[in-house]
């Protein structure tokens, strides 16, 4: 299979969308995904784009080729297949200072074991080291072993384990609350 990898644009958001959900429903979670593709434009293609998306597409097809593709797959904006992504955006570390956030990784299942999922990596590796960053971060569900053996075959370090870590979050609620001026 010949794939090519290259920048999200606007008319990506239904294909990202479906494989945000794809992703979703791998980790039993798909209920969780609340947004909808006009959020997803405003929040990634506006004025100050909060996420980047790198795309996978299946070169030189498009979807009147012949059925040689699943008929859940979309076809992107240049008409091709699109089995794969990575959704990143930079964030910052006062001690080492900019790096790469890795937010969502998939790659179709029938399209898994051919490389597509080391090439996004190798894309996002090449773009942290040009722009100066100090590391990828990721999170991955305790459940996920095989994705953990694969960021671990490539020199992942796990920071829960080996530091410590805890990832901790405030909801809405808890922001809410905080947010509002105390009672008298
Ligand atoms: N499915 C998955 N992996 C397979 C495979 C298959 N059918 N057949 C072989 N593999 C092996 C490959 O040999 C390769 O081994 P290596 O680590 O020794 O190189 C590895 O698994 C897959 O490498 P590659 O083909 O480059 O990656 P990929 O295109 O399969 O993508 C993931 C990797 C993790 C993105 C993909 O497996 C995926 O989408 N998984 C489900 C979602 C997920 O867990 N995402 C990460 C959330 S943190």
């Amino acid at each position: 299979m010949d794939f090519r990898l290259r920048g999200a644009e606007a008319g990506d958001v239904p294909d990202i969308l479906r494989l945000v959900k794809d992703l979703a429903k791998y980790e039993h979670m798909e209920k969780e995904v609340k947004l909808t593709e006009k959020e997803l434009l405003e929040d990634g293609f506006g004025d100050t784009p909060f996420y980047r998306c790198i795309i996978a597409e299946i070169k030189g097809e498009t979807s009147s080729d012949g059925p040689s593709h699943a008929p859940t797959e979309a076809t992107g904006v240049k008409g091709a297949p699109v089995v794969g992504f990575a959704m990143y955006y930079f964030t910052y570390d006062p001690w080492v200072g900019k790096q790469l956030y890795l937010e969502e990784f998939y790659v179709m299942e029938q399209y898994r074991g051919l490389g597509v999922g080391s090439q996004l990596l190798r894309h996002l590796s090449e773009l942290a080291i040009s722009t100066r960053c100090s590391g990828m971060m990721f999170v991955v569900a305790e459940s996920n072993a095989p994705s953990i053996s694969f960021y671990k075959r490539r020199g992942a370090e796990d920071l829960s384990q080996e530091e410590g870590w805890r990832l901790f979050r405030f909801d809405k609620d808890s922001l809410a609350r905080m947010a509002a001026p105390a009672e008298e």
